[in-house]
């Protein structure tokens, strides 16, 4: 069944005409009023000269403008907040990579740089630490989240899945950082990782052959590392996001298990 299209806020419908406006009465205006009024409109026209190039209105509506289920509650902001803590390790890996050297001899001291010299460097490379933490964390929580209230059933069942890929790019992001500072604690731990990755059934060790770049840890492993963990990886997970809200958006977000049925009985069972 063709669902009735939601209707458009108020806010974006056109107002008619008032006395005293349009051109006669912009006329009457104090030149400033004018420039104040004219500038106040350029928003909208620009916006319009975009929207009649692309009609990209249609789908913008079509995105933002949805039902939400009864009891929607907090538990539902954690897809977000992950989602922004992707941002946010976007945003301060940008600015890290702008210093940071990939190579065996200068990453250690680039790193260092970074912290003790560059403005705000210990800042930035606090939030990106912290943050890959924070977003693991809350990755985790938000696929508990959609597994308690059952959200991974029918027709979402390709949304989880998806989810899983995302769990294990995050988790991915999370290892391959780990090394970027070359200090002896992530040298060793990232020896360890890539050994127990090795043990895995048929594809393991083929799995740390490919992040070791050959049977020993070497002087291109350390660029491997790093271009997984900037380019590879999260260009992946940009376009699994994407997936991930389109089918969000297309079916909606699943209401708490605890509410109760209020539609039309006959309609749900002829969904059965
Ligand atoms: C980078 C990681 C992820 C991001 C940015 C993300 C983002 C989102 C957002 C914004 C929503 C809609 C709001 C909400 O229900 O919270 C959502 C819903 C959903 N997510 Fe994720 N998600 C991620 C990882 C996962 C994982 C790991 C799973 C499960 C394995 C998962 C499964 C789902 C499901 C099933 C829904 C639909 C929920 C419903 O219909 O109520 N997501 N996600």
């Amino acid at each position: 069944m063709k669902l009735p299209a939601p209707p458009i806020p108020d806010a974006l419908k056109p107002r008619p005409p008032q006395p005293g406006e349009g051109l006669n009465g912009d006329r009457k205006l104090t030149p400033g009023k004018r420039a104040l009024k004219e500038a106040q409109e350029a928003g909208i026209s620009a916006a319009d000269w975009v929207d009649e190039r692309t009609s990209l209105s249609g789908s913008m509506r079509w995105l933002m403008f949805r039902k939400v289920p009864k009891g929607t509650n907090w538990f539902y902001t954690l897809g977000s907040a992950s989602l922004f803590a992707f941002l946010s390790q976007t945003v301060t890996g940008v600015f890290l990579a702008m210093y940071y050297e990939p190579t065996p001899t200068r990453a250690y001291e680039s790193a260092r740089f970074i912290t003790n010299e560059a403005f705000l460097g210990e800042f930035v490379r606090g939030m990106h630490k912290w943050g890959s933490s924070v977003m693991v964390i809350l990755v985790f929580v938000h696929m508990a989240r959609t597994f308690f209230f059952g959200a991974y059933k029918y027709p979402r069942e390709l949304n989880w899945v998806i989810g899983v890929v995302l769990l294990i790019l995050t988790m991915v992001m999370s290892f391959t950082g780990y090394l970027l500072p070359f200090d002896q604690r992530s040298y060793w731990a990232t020896i360890v990782g890539v050994n127990i990755n090795g043990t895995g059934p048929l594809v393991g060790p083929y799995l740390s052959d490919f992040a070791r770049a050959g049977p020993e840890f070497g002087a291109t492993t350390l660029a491997r590392f790093y271009a997984l963990h900037m380019l590879l990886v999260p260009g992946v997970l940009i376009a699994m996001i994407g997936a991930h809200l389109y089918l969000v958006a297309k079916l909606g977000t699943t209401a708490p298990p605890w509410m109760k049925f209020e539609g039309d009985e006959k309609l749900r069972e002829s969904e059965v």
